[in-house]
């Protein structure tokens, strides 16, 4: 399957310019999104005859001729959606040289060096939010829903009884685990698929949308007082939808004096820990047990990579290790630490060289800047419909997300139909791609501005076309 030396080289060449003429052509491009169709994807795509090999050269081609058309550009300022990070430019290196050395990580032995280097990005990572413990340990996962599974796996480990690893949940008595109302998804996902039930994960009401933690306190004795066993909190460190943050120093208090497991999800806020004038915001993370980040969203690394991190890593090995026999070999040695004990993931990619190699290029000064500046975009847009009267602010925004309504002219129709109609529109206009979300049941819109390639003219350029958007939205709905 290999080419000469001549030809590998040749086609990196090829790829290579590909992937630079996206980034001087793209980035603040006519268009980011095309509302392509499936089919039209697939007819693309497909392949005609199976057995017929294709020139490599000719793959990389159509490619260069298709690939972006078909694509939503996340790199480039004009991309609002979710929370996706644009990516930086060293991880798309990174992710080229790891593909070509094709580490496993899953024994020291099988990659050496790729080990070590993940644990010294844990350790970097750990630093740069404040999440400093000796005993401390991780591993890199693919994302941070997995690592909200990891991470309750190992609160319900730690505080569950002992024999919860042969009979599974059964005997138990019911676990309860809570978190604000604003949680992410995968929280709920990872209690029913570990078999504690969603039912069992208690969403406690918000106040500007962060937990309120008296009602907190008042829930987990009444849950004790009823013959329920209360294992954790999970503190939220930028929550999903706002981008806000609990008060994580209160919830590490009730966790201490309930005896509970503290857990974090900072998968995107966790970086902003590191800026000087939000430390107060994130006062109380150090405290957790448990937390995870996700690189891939606010470190501006490619996807994918989120980390577990816990206080003791002995918490990880004890949740996660198991080692068959075909596992056994090799030489003993206790400096060499086999990732597969702290994680789900047996074989594993080396995510780590994209983190080792962006915050060795960039150092934590510029993701500082990135996340500095991220926070200002958010804050001018919010300034942005303070000031025009065709906005309606839903919140301020205290990190780098912010959600906002137009307001809709049209008698009979409702801010939050005309909002949902210009989620469905953006798409097709293409210029610039945000996704909506639903606050106190309304639609509304959603900006994400976690992407250190943004400033001010982007920003003003997204409310240019949301009210063009806007205005065809409104004759939608008055022409019927
Ligand atoms: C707070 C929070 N936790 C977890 C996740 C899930 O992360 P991922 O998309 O990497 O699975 C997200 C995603 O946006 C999030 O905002």
């Amino acid at each position: 399957m290999d080419f000469s030396n001549k030809k590998f080289r040749k086609l990196l060449n090829q790829s290579y310019e590909m992937i630079e003429e996206w980034y001087s052509n793209n980035l603040r491009g006519e268009k980011i999104y095309n509302n392509t169709t499936p089919n039209e994807i697939k007819k693309v795509f497909k392949l005609i005859n199976k057995n017929k090999k294709t020139d490599p050269s000719d793959v990389i081609s159509h490619l260069k001729k298709n690939l972006i058309k078909h694509s939503n550009f996340n790199p480039s300022p004009n991309y609002y959606g979710y929370i996706t990070g644009g990516g930086n430019q060293i991880g798309i290196l990174a992710e080229f040289i790891k593909s070509a050395l094709n580490q496993n990580n899953l024994k020291w032995h099988s990659a050496p060096a790729n080990t070590e280097i993940e644990k010294i990005t844990i350790d970097w990572i750990s630093e740069f939010i404040g999440y400093n413990h000796k005993k401390r340990g991780g591993v890199l996962v693919s994302g941070g829903s997995i690592a909200n599974l990891m991470n309750i796996a190992v609160m319900r480990k730690i505080k569950g009884e002992g024999f919860l690893s042969k009979e599974g949940v059964y005997g138990n008595q019911k676990m309860r685990v809570y978190v604000s109302e604003e949680a992410h998804s995968s929280i709920d996902k990872a209690m029913d698929i570990l078999g504690l039930g969603s039912d069992n994960l208690i969403k406690i009401k918000t106040k500007n949308f962060k937990i309120d933690s008296n009602l907190l306190k008042k829930k987990i004795n009444e849950d004790f007082k009823t013959g329920y066993k209360p294992i954790g909190i999970i503190g939220i460190a930028g929550t999903t939808n706002t981008g806000s943050v609990d008060p994580l120093k209160i919830l590490a208090k009730i966790c201490k004096e309930f005896d509970l497991w503290f857990m974090v999800d900072a998968a995107y806020g966790g970086p902003a820990a590191s800026i000087k004038k939000l430390k107060k915001m994130f006062e109380g993370i150090g405290s957790a047990d448990s937390i995870l980040v996700n690189p891939h969203k606010w470190m501006f690394v490619p996807f994918e990579v989120a980390c577990v991190i816990v206080k003791d890593k002995e918490a990880l090995k004890k949740t996660f290790s198991l080692i068959p026999e075909y596992l056994l070999g090799g030489i003993e040695n206790e400096d060499r630490d086999d990732l597969m004990n702290y994680s789900i993931q047996l074989s594993k990619d080396f995510k780590a060289l994209k983190v080792w190699m962006t915050i060795k290029t960039y150092g934590y000064k510029k993701i500082k800047k990135g996340i500095k500046n991220d926070i200002s975009m958010a804050r001018y847009a919010y300034k942005i419909t303070e000031n025009d009267p065709s906005f309606i602010p839903i919140h301020f925004p205290e990190l780098s997300i912010f959600c906002f309504k137009y307001k809709s002219k049209i008698k009979g129709v409702s801010d939050s139909l005309i909002n949902k109609k210009i989620t469905e529109m953006i798409e097709d206009d293409g210029r610039v791609f945000f996704s909506g979300t639903k606050i106190n049941n309304e639609h509304v819109l959603r900006i994400n501005c976690v992407n250190h390639r943004r400033n001010k003219h982007d920003i003003k350029f997204l409310f240019k076309v949301i009210k063009e958007v806007g205005l065809k939205a409104e004759s939608f709905f008055t022409k019927g």
